[in-house]
């Protein structure tokens, strides 16, 4: 897991948050695994913005990976930063129910870890289509 706190810092330390002033760095392991990261981007039009979560799930696919294995979140200081709703979604898209979603301080100190069921129980996702 260390591994994935070191990336999310490091997106942190990039994240684009000059209105909330809230910086968030997310890291992913993806199923070859790899990691990779990402940290929210704001917009001056303030719906624009997005999460740091979606920055790193278009890392994930854009290298070609297809599943998420486990999750590093972390927002400001050692306030508890679970992804939002909209995130859950998206992680849920390629992360099964078990997947460990590591809830960290932005120093990398492991707050609490849930599971994506934990967090999105009975959740939509693929399979619902087939
Ligand atoms: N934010 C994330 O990046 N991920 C989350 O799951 C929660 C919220 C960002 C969005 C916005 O830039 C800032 O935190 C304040 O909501």
């Amino acid at each position: 897991m260390q591994d994935l706190v070191m990336a999310a810092i490091a997106a942190r330390s990039k994240a684009h948050a000059p209105y909330s002033k809230f910086f968030v760095g997310a890291a992913m392991r993806d199923e070859h695994g790899h990691v990779h990261a990402g940290c929210n981007i704001e917009n001056a039009a303030y719906p624009q913005g997005w999460c740091a979560e979606p920055s790193a799930i278009s890392h994930l696919i854009m290298s070609g990976g297809m599943r998420i294995t486990e999750v590093v979140v972390m927002g400001n200081g050692n306030t508890l930063c679970t992804p939002c709703g909209g995130c859950r979604q998206k992680i849920r898209e390629f992360a099964s129910g078990d997947v460990k979603i590591h809830c960290c301080t932005e120093q990398g100190q492991l707050i609490r870890t849930f599971t994506l069921d934990e967090l999105l129980p009975a959740s939509f996702g693929p399979e619902n289509l087939k």
